[in-house]
């Protein structure tokens, strides 16, 4: 069994954050959205993981990610030429894959559940195919299963304006190499793309087994801000844990699960958990609230956080509340003393709301 991540793509909906870094890198508590997917495959026991990159943000990947050691895995990147689809990746990657079968994942969702059951639930049925379902409130926006009455899957559907129901395919996919036959049959779709759903439809329709089951923890598609706020809460909520490296003086008050990096210095503030602070952080004379998750290298002084992401490097200064925002690396928001304004510095694409 092998694993197939699949981290190319255009990342267009969490522009501006994604003009730079790629949206599969992106933290959620302080850990890389992608980290979360490779441990996944890794608990499931999948030693051999292939991960498809693109051209652009190809290099930031391999750098994070390096050669799976750390996880005690190899790792193989297969550079996609271009974002053409899903089925597109899962064709490119074809080399690695070979005739093994395998998991696909979406470098940019993010599950509660550990896939360990569901791959050996795939392996004992010796279906063709198994996919993951989950109800969702707009299923316009998403791949859509058709279920018959003896609950068998009996249709997939793209994005469908009048959706048969609201069960969305989860971004993992249990594969075995009938999937490629079934890809190679494919036209573009009409937005382009080399549908993963259409070549699903492909073995339906010729007659290969291909069965499901739902997902009963949380499921986040990590596309858009309030995705990734929501996201950095589940995680934080759940799986967080107290550990202080750092330094806490006197002055201050670092209540419930709070993980402080080393290196970070928190001064005459209060620090409510669930939260996490990277290395080298100075926070100094503020209130860091719940669901709060800042990168290395950060400054926070006379303010007031809650409910944020900030990525490394990111300096608040005097300003009174800060809540539900997502900050970009070396963002900077400042209240200047004296004439009580706001001075920022936002890259492209911005948004200040307040
Ligand atoms: P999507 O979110 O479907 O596509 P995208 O990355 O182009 O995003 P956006 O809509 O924000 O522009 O991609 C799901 C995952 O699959 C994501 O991790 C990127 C990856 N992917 C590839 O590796 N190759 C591809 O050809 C496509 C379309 C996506």
């Amino acid at each position: 069994m092998k694993g197939l991540i699949l981290s190319g793509g255009k990342g267009t909906r969490l522009r501006p954050l994604t003009h730079t870094a790629a949206k599969q890198l992106v933290p959620v508590a302080n850990k890389p959205i992608l980290f979360y997917v490779i441990e996944n495959l890794v608990r499931a026991g999948i030693r051999d993981l292939g991960v498809i990159i693109s051209p652009e943000t190809g290099d930031s990947i391999q750098e994070a990610v390096g050669d799976g050691s750390r996880w005690g895995v190899a790792i193989t990147y297969l550079l996609q030429d271009k974002p053409a689809g899903l089925a597109h990746a899962v064709s490119t990657a074809r080399p690695f894959l070979q005739e093994a079968p395998f998991v696909m994942y979406l470098g940019d969702n993010l599950i509660s559940n550990s896939i360990t059951k569901f791959l050996q639930d795939f392996q004992q049925e010796s279906a063709d195919a198994m996919v993951l379902l989950k109800e969702v409130d707009n299923p316009s926006q998403f791949g859509i299963a058709e279920v018959g009455p003896d609950g068998r899957l009996v249709r997939l559907v793209e994005k469908p304006k009048e959706p048969p129901t609201n069960l969305a395919l989860v971004g993992v996919y249990f594969f075995t190499p009938a999937i490629h036959e079934a890809i190679s049959g494919l036209k573009p779709s009409w937005r382009g793309e080399l549908e993963i759903t259409d070549a699903i439809q492909r073995l339906l329709e010729g007659g290969r087994r291909v069965t499901w089951r739902t997902l009963d923890g949380w499921w986040l598609d990590t596309g858009k801000k309030d995705d990734l706020l929501t996201a950095n809460t589940h995680v934080l909520d759940e799986w967080s844990r107290r550990d202080i490296q750092g330094e806490v003086d006197g002055d201050s008050t670092v209540s419930g699960r709070v993980s402080l990096g080393a290196g970070s210095r928190v001064i005459n503030s209060t620090i409510r958990g669930p939260a996490v602070i990277g290395e080298h952080c100075v926070i100094r004379d503020s209130f860091i609230g719940p669901f709060t998750s800042i990168g290395d290298h950060s400054r926070v002084e006379a303010s007031v956080i809650e409910h944020s992401v900030l990525l490394a490097e990111v300096t608040i200064s005097h300003v009174d509340r800060l809540e539900d925002s997502l900050l970009g690396r070396q963002a900077r928001v400042a209240r200047h003393h004296r004439h009580r304004c706001l001075q920022l510095l936002l890259g492209d694409d911005a948004v200040v709301e307040f």
